[in-house]
């Protein structure tokens, strides 16, 4: 048996049956580039899903987690942390937000942003609102009030009942739809800008607006949730200062750390209200040890511009994409996204042109069948862009 169906043999006796993964074991990794145990390089267009933002095993972050290692990892968050703080403060500069609650995950603090708006709702409102409403077609995290969150049906919600209470999914772009769907019952509308796992789809900015001013008008909370589009992705820091918005609260986790796990709900000072000592809380939320890897993610992506860098290569992409999309009509449905949050949806099965892909060494991901999802680190190269559209060029010429 070679190394590799070893692995997956021993994977298969020891781990959940819970993923359909690749079949590559990657065993290294550098900036954009991966390796498998065989020594294969490969091109990585999805960042571990828009996670290494910065780019794999950056060598400024390997000294952070060296040198705070050494001088505190997590102390819990019963004590007051300067690498917390320090953190937060980072991130708060980054948007308009006034408070962070850390945590873990994007789940995580999707849970917070939903019980930090029903406790809003409760003890600074005096209202009964704990409804929360969110769009088909989004996702949200598998806990099980952020999979209730989720407007997904199917395997993904079977078998898991009862979901928690409280939440209505509404057709995405329909506004009045929305409208028709807010009570007196009604705690928050919670989106995400751009869909990324319901296939790279941003919301029309005129609906966004729209939303803005029903949640005005109702006096309920609007919730995004940046998990996957946050942090310099889309071409900004935040998905939703493309369309102008000022969230009540906001999401983020993903590339926080860049590959450790952290998350963050961010809130205006008036929401923040909502939660008070004793109300929310996690043991790893914020520790000495991610918090000085995501201050140090943060002062990259400021140094370098990755914002910027994101809106420029993104139009690079997606204007030499819709070149292949004008040679190929019956190929190539739709090219979208922002910044380097891409798709290309393909008129027919993407199966098989996503296998060639990765056997020609890139790794990207097929959502929905037919839509190949680019999350590449914000610092990849021009090369690799145009390496992987030679790539899909050859292979739709087939
Ligand atoms: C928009 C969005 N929200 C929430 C999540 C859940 O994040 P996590 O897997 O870290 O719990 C994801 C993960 O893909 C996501 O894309």
């Amino acid at each position: 048996m070679n190394k590799y169906d070893s692995l997956v043999a021993k994977e298969q006796k020891s781990i959940c049956n819970t993923y359909g993964r690749y079949p590559v074991d990657v065993t290294r990794a550098k900036d954009s580039r991966l390796w498998d145990l065989s020594g294969k390089e490969y091109i990585d267009l999805l960042s571990g899903i828009s996670v290494v933002n910065i780019g794999h095993c950056r060598e400024e972050l390997v000294e952070v987690m060296v040198e705070q290692g050494r001088k505190l990892v997590q102390v819990s968050n019963l004590f007051y942390q300067e690498e917390q703080v320090e953190c937060a403060e980072k991130l708060l500069a980054t948007c308009d937000a006034d408070k962070v609650f850390f945590c873990n995950s994007g789940a995580d603090a999707n849970e917070a942003a939903i019980k930090l708006a029903r406790r809003y709702m409760r003890t600074i409102k005096n209202r009964d609102a704990y409804e929360i409403i969110t769009l088909d077609g989004s996702f949200h995290g598998r806990t099980l009030a952020t999979l209730t969150a989720t407007g997904q049906t199917g395997p993904i919600k079977d078998g898991f009942d009862p979901l928690p209470e409280g939440f209505i999914h509404v057709p995405a772009g329909d506004i009045a739809a929305l409208e028709n769907a807010i009570t007196d019952k009604t705690a928050a509308v919670m989106i995400e800008m751009i869909q990324g796992e319901g296939g790279i789809k941003p919301l029309p900015e005129d609906y966004v607006k729209a939303i803005q001013n029903l949640v005005k008008e109702k006096d309920i909370l609007l919730i995004v949730d940046e998990v996957q589009s946050g942090l310099c992705r889309t071409g900004k820091w935040w998905a939703h200062q493309h369309y102008g918005v000022t969230p009540h609260i906001f999401t983020s986790a993903k590339a926080l750390a860049n590959g450790l796990p952290m998350g963050a709900m961010l809130a205006t000072e008036e929401t923040a209200k909502g939660f008070t000592p004793g109300s929310h809380a996690t043991t790893f939320g914020g520790g000495a040890l991610v918090a000085k890897v995501a201050s140090k993610v943060l002062d990259i992506m400021t140094e370098e511009k990755l914002d910027e860098r994101a809106a420029e290569m993104g139009d690079f992409f997606t204007a030499e994409a819709l070149k292949l999309q004008d040679k190929y009509p019956g190929k190539i449905k739709e090219v979208r996204g922002l910044g380097l949050m891409l798709g290309v949806e393909l008129t027919f099965d993407g199966n098989e042109i996503f296998e060639k892909l990765r056997e020609k060494g890139f790794i990207l991901n097929l959502t929905k069948g037919t839509i190949l999802r680019l999350l590449p680190a914000l610092t990849i190269k021009k090369e690799d862009l145009t390496a992987f559209l030679s790539a899909l060029e050859e292979l739709l010429t087939e």
